[in-house]
């Protein structure tokens, strides 16, 4: 490390980032300039950012139903109205959306594009054009959310909705997935109107992201440690998807589920959605332990869904548990 940057690394810095490494972040997207990014402890602290300061209580945000949990607590937190959309196979209803749009004025879209939290559901590229098309309306504007798009274990990376239109649509990611959560880097890439306003926003309530974590981070990034990095991961996570999707056929052929390409999850519809609950409850007495599915749904519809993260878990660990699961499913 240069010896100038030790001391800057145990100061106060810039509100929007540590600028060599907003230099290393910028070149993922040539198409943006070093100042169209903001980077923050985490891209949940953008999202809590945009929720307070960008937008007002009353606002109305868009979500896919089903959606990240952690997401919706923040923008109800916030007093924003939200409103859940259908998910397809393909991505979010376009159709549910567009009713939506006539009726209502929303302020935003969230959508998570690249294998979605809960439901590992990634969005066609048509209807990623569709979507960056509907962000040229005046005053509606589009995250997207990409947290696992480099985690792609099969299949082809799709064009983010933000290239089809990158004055209307901001890119959040984050370092959680690929580096380590603890070390609590995110980033949004967007428009410089909205970077500048961030930036001030946190200026105002934290003076600066963590200063430490950015120069170790900016550390490890330079020299192309990253893409080393997520081809080990590409490597451990991808038998994973593998187990727990053969699992599924094995075990649950009667049921809905996604063939996630990537990422972290699968989510599984049970048969009968009515029996969801007594599921839940004898699955944990055999040491199977999920996330309440309600958290995930912005209204109804939670009930017989689970959402599998396959990651954490051995393949023979993800096949002896989805085992389980199928074994208390047919005693049900
Ligand atoms: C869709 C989505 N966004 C954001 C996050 C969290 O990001 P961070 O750790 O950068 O705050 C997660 C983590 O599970 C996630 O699934």
């Amino acid at each position: 490390m240069p010896q100038n940057t030790k001391s800057d690394l145990l100061r106060y810095g810039n509100a929007g980032g540590y600028l060599p490494l907003k230099k290393i972040l910028a070149g993922f997207y040539p198409e943006s300039s070093g100042d169209q990014l903001f980077v923050a402890n985490g891209s949940l602290q953008i999202l809590d950012l945009i929720a307070n300061h960008y937008l007002d209580p009353g606002d109305t945000v868009l979500v896919e139903s089903p959606t990240y949990d952690r997401a919706l607590k923040i923008f109800r937190r916030a007093g924003l109205e939200v409103t859940g959309i259908g998910l397809e196979e393909d991505g979010i209803d376009l159709e549910e959306l567009n009713r939506v749009l006539d009726k209502q004025d929303p302020e935003i879209l969230y959508s998570i594009t690249d294998f979605q939290n809960p439901t590992g559901i990634t969005t066609s590229k048509e209807k990623r054009k569709q979507i960056a098309e509907l962000a040229e309306r005046p005053g509606f504007e589009v995250i997207e959310d990409s947290p696992y798009r480099r985690l792609r274990y099969e299949g082809d990376d799709l064009p983010t909705v933000r290239s089809f239109n990158p004055e209307a649509v901001f890119q959040i990611s984050s370092l959680s997935k690929l580096v380590c959560p603890g070390i609590r880097i995110g980033w949004l890439v967007g428009s410089r109107e909205v970077t500048d306003q961030l930036a001030e926003y946190a200026e105002d309530t934290y003076i600066s992201p963590n200063q430490l974590s950015q120069g170790i981070v900016q550390w490890l990034l330079k020299d192309g440690w990253l893409d080393q990095r997520v081809e080990k991961l590409k490597e451990l996570y991808r038998p994973r998807l593998r187990a727990t999707l053969d699992s599924l056929e094995r075990y649950f052929p009667e049921s809905h589920w996604v063939e996630a390409e990537g990422g972290f999850f699968v989510g599984l519809w049970l048969p009968d959605p009515g029996k969801g609950e007594e599921f839940y409850r004898l699955v944990e007495k055999r040491e199977v332990v999920f996330s309440s599915p309600d958290g995930f749904f912005p209204e109804k519809g939670g009930e017989g869904f689970v959402r599998l993260p396959f990651p954490a878990l051995r393949t023979t660990e993800l096949e002896e548990g989805i085992k389980r699961m199928a074994e208390v499913w047919h005693e049900i």
